[in-house]
């Protein structure tokens, strides 16, 4: 399971556009009923435009109606497995204070809770931020 998260992420990871860092990045979020939203990173010449591969995926997920994030797998080619950046980490805690994030490259592969990674994530409180509604 794990691992079939893991290749999504790198299948999505052939997608990412990143001329620029040539660090390109996919993530799969899994969300409860088991459908995977895959996402990369997809960079602008106006750098500080660039997204992430995993609030890309957010946005995937979230326009398809799904809010109930189970896990997210990241790939990246070499290097250190990557953990989310700081507003990433924000934008999924959003949605998932406690996720698992799954990690791999280059066949190392690293594991987290999102809990552990932001333990102080900003809020607007509980009835403003987290509402289903809208
Ligand atoms: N990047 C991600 O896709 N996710 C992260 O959590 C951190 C960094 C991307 C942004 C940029 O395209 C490249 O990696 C190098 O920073």
């Amino acid at each position: 399971m794990a691992r079939s998260l893991l290749e999504a992420a790198a299948r999505a990871r052939e997608n990412a556009y990143a001329p620029y860092s040539e660090y390109p990045v996919g993530a799969a979020l899994e969300v409860s009923d088991g459908s995977v939203f895959v996402g990369s990173n997809v960079e602008n010449s106006s750098l500080g435009m660039t997204l992430c591969a995993e609030r890309s995926a957010v946005a995937a997920a979230v326009a398809a109606g799904h809010r109930d994030f189970r896990r997210l797998a990241l790939s990246v080619r070499e290097g250190d497995p990557p953990a989310p950046c700081g507003a990433c980490r924000q934008v999924l805690g959003e949605f998932a204070p406690s996720l698992s994030v799954l990690s791999e490259a280059n066949g190392v592969s690293r594991k987290w809770v999102l809990d552990a990674l932001l333990p102080e994530p900003f809020s607007l409180g509980a009835d403003r931020s987290r509402r289903k509604s809208v």
